[in-house]
């Protein structure tokens, strides 16, 4: 793929009113990442000249996308007087001869469902696909297989509302015809905005060559609403499960799984049903069993679960974690947690095991303190550690026990308990003989 002679104008500015949200459409998420975000990045495969129309939430678009990109321009469109996708493109100055305009509620599109557009020649190029149901959609009147003319739902007769081709949003235009027509747009329409496909008729009067592609839902649909967005986001999800297991990463019950953009994994991974990986995480040869959440975390040959949560910043490195424990920012070599624990703010090493039920409790209400604790220890279960803690290495923690000493030293036990008492008998004495 190549081509860098194209700008690419990506249509942000818009409310998004059918997604009831007060968040910018473009900024609403698939597989963890907004809209705009994955639009941006199959671009820049494609153009160096990338401009982003924004207005509506246009602080928030800019500064979402600034966390991913430093080299995309952003324009504000005058929306108050110029509303619509034409009024979006008012103020486009394109550095290549050939512009491509896409909506930018289109999160699944790839450079490559993109490549029709470079290769093709004609004065406009625009996406269409039929649709058994085509509403929302604009309808596309196609003759001798040349594009007539566009009409917005709201704007069409009946006979045009039958039309089930429709326009997917994405143009190629040649940057003369834009200049040419873009200061007749009108917006003496049903919405009192100004349409960019209301080029294409003017240009058709005027005989220019406006060919339709035809393309797939899969990579063109749009996102309105909130249907759309869940429809969307199953389409992303088996893409990105399709290419891990490409990569050889084992998955059970793949539909149940998720995992966003931006988690990577490395080796021999298996992936147990209904897990969620989520953030930067980094699996490297690790198993994750049935409903774990791992969060911006990384796992090298450790394995979780079944239902254990890492938060984010856990590491854990040729380590157990066993059902129903919860880690956050903690660094976990060579160690075994089986069961129903807490280990926050948490630094531990090799050899030590953590009994059922450990806590580590790194809050005081207002300050959070960290734990470490060394090799070889022995925490038994139901303890709890007291932050700030220093556990050193060759230590036993006796069950039950509250850790308060701040450190610990080698080759010591900490035990602390009410002694046990027996009392003889006091059953039968209480409830009698049953
Ligand atoms: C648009 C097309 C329609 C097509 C559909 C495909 C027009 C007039 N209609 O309709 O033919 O079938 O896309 O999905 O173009 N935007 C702005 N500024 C605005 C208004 C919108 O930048 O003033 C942006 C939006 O942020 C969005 C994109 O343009 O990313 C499309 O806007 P939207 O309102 O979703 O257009 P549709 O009604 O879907
Ligand atoms: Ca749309």
């Amino acid at each position: 793929m190549n081509s860098q002679n194209i700008s690419i104008i990506i249509l942000a500015a818009g409310k998004g009113s059918r997604m009831k949200s007060n968040k910018a459409k473009v900024l609403h998420s698939i597989s963890g990442k907004p809209m705009l975000y994955h639009i941006i990045k199959e671009s820049k495969k494609l153009s160096d000249d990338i401009t982003v129309v924004v207005a509506h939430q246009k602080e928030a678009v800019i500064a979402t996308m600034g966390q991913y990109f430093d080299d995309i321009n952003f324009i504000e469109q005058d929306t108050e007087n110029y509303p619509g996708t034409g009024g979006a493109v008012m103020d486009i100055a394109p550095k290549h001869d050939k512009v491509l305009v896409l909506n930018g509620d289109m999160p699944l599109i790839t450079a490559e469902a993109l490549q029709g557009f470079l290769t093709m020649e004609a004065d406009i190029i625009m996406s269409v696909f039929d649709l058994k149901d085509p509403s929302g959609y604009g309808r596309v009147i196609i003759r001798n297989r040349e594009v007539e003319y566009v009409v917005e739902q709201k704007d069409a007769s009946d006979a045009e509302l039958n039309v089930t081709t429709v326009n997917a949003g994405i143009y190629a235009f040649s940057k003369v015809i834009l200049e040419r027509y873009i200061p007749d747009l009108e917006n003496d329409n049903a919405q009192k905005e100004y349409y960019l496909t209301d080029i294409i008729a003017m240009a058709k009067e005027d005989e220019s060559s406006i060919v339709p592609l035809f393309v797939d839902e899969e990579h063109f649909k749009g996102v309105n609403s909130k249907k759309d967005l869940a429809q969307a986001e199953v389409i992303m999800q088996n893409r990105i499960k399709d290419r891990w297991m490409q990569n050889g990463v084992t998955m059970q019950l793949p539909d149940t799984i998720y995992i966003e953009e931006g988690v990577l994994f490395e080796g021999e991974c298996s992936l147990e049903n209904n897990c969620r990986i989520t953030g930067e995480s980094r699996i490297i040869d690790s198993h994750i069993k049935a409903g774990s959440v791992v969060e911006q975390s990384t796992m090298q040959n450790s394995d979780c679960g079944p239902m254990a949560h890492l938060r984010p910043l856990t590491q854990l490195t040729d380590t157990h974690i066993g059902n129903f424990v919860e880690t956050k920012k903690a660094t976990l070599n060579g160690v075994k947690a089986g069961h129903l624990s807490y280990l926050g703010d948490a630094e531990i090493d090799a050899g030590t095991n953590i009994g059922a039920g450990t806590i580590t409790c790194n809050y005081d209400g207002v300050n959070k303190y960290r734990t470490i604790i060394g090799k070889n220890v022995f925490i038994g279960s139901d303890s709890q550690l007291v932050a700030p803690l220093t556990i050193k290495d060759d230590v036993m923690i006796a069950a039950g026990t509250t850790v308060t000493s701040g450190t610990v030293e080698s080759g010591n036990l900490v035990l602390s308990r009410t002694k046990m008492r027996l009392i003889k008998d006091f059953y039968y004495k209480f409830f009698g003989k049953r």
